[in-house]
């Protein structure tokens, strides 16, 4: 579960600049096990949220707590993943998988062990010994999603993970990451600028307003779970994409 409380962020202007307020008071409530999308405008304080939320930067003011605990920094309980992947790129596909691990001090032949499993589990199976450069974008974001499970977060927070992707990686990815929930559920807070995503993936599908950003919608997802893989073929699956797609036009006007 992820509580935000009258959450503000300004960051401060560069000299000559005036300051940005990202996050105005935002209130947010995500439950445990639900998939919560958040879409909205570029620049209305998304990625700033997630970062607040994984503890990567301070608030203003206002609250995040995540499963009771009160976000003070970075945890194993939380896991990010970054729409530029964000590999290392002079470590192979084993020691990105298993950086979390070896931070948190889980000796090599453990950490190496649970690498192998993840990397099959996302597909990679026999890719170990290569390194970022040598994969694809899909590949590189299947090393980016491995990487943030190995650490076995309750929490995953995903910033427009596959927006870096063609469109059919971006499928197949989709339907990975909902079988891997269905299997091992867990509460997921996931950024898309793709109305299509939010409503494919989604529980419910939160609004922002333009910077600074708040809430200005809740859309709950009322399409069966699991997911068919033709949803987007159901008249809701359409209804609610057009719904979206005219609350965030509204927002341009
Ligand atoms: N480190 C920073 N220093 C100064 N300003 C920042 C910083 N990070 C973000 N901002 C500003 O805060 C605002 C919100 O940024 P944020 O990255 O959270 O938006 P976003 O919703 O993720 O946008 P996008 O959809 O384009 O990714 C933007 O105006 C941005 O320029
Ligand atoms: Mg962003």
């Amino acid at each position: 579960m992820i509580e935000l409380r009258g959450c503000s962020k300004t960051y401060p202007g560069k000299p000559g600049q005036e300051p940005v307020q990202a996050l105005d008071n935002l209130e947010l409530e995500i439950h445990a096990n639900e998939f919560v999308c958040l879409l909205g405008p570029s620049g209305c304080g998304k990625t700033t949220l997630l970062k607040a939320v994984a503890g990567l930067i301070p608030l203003d003011s206002g609250q995040v707590r995540v499963d009771g605990q009160l976000v003070t920094g970075p945890g194993t309980d939380r896991a990010m993943v970054f729409q530029d992947f964000a590999l290392l790129p002079w470590a192979d596909v084993i020691a990105n998988v298993a950086f979390g691990l070896e931070l948190r001090g889980v000796p090599l032949a453990d950490r190496e062990r649970t690498a192998r499993d993840l990397i099959s589990t996302v597909g990679l199976a026999g890719f170990e010994r290569h390194y970022p450069r040598q994969l694809s974008g899909g590949m590189q974001q299947r090393v980016g999603l491995a990487r943030a499970l190995a650490v076995n977060p309750r929490t995953l927070l995903m910033d427009e993970p596959f927006g870096a992707l063609d469109a059919q990686t971006r499928r197949l990815l989709q339907e990975d990451l909902l079988r891997l929930l269905d299997r091992d559920p867990k509460t997921v807070l996931f950024v898309t600028h793709s109305m299509d995503e939010a409503v494919r993936l989604a529980d419910r599908v939160v609004v922002m307003t333009r910077r600074p950003g708040r809430v200005q919608d809740i859309v709950p997802v009322d399409l069966p779970r699991p997911r068919p893989a033709e949803v987007d073929r159901l008249p809701r699956f359409a209804e609610l994409t057009e719904y979206l797609w005219q609350e965030l036009k509204a927002m341009n006007q």
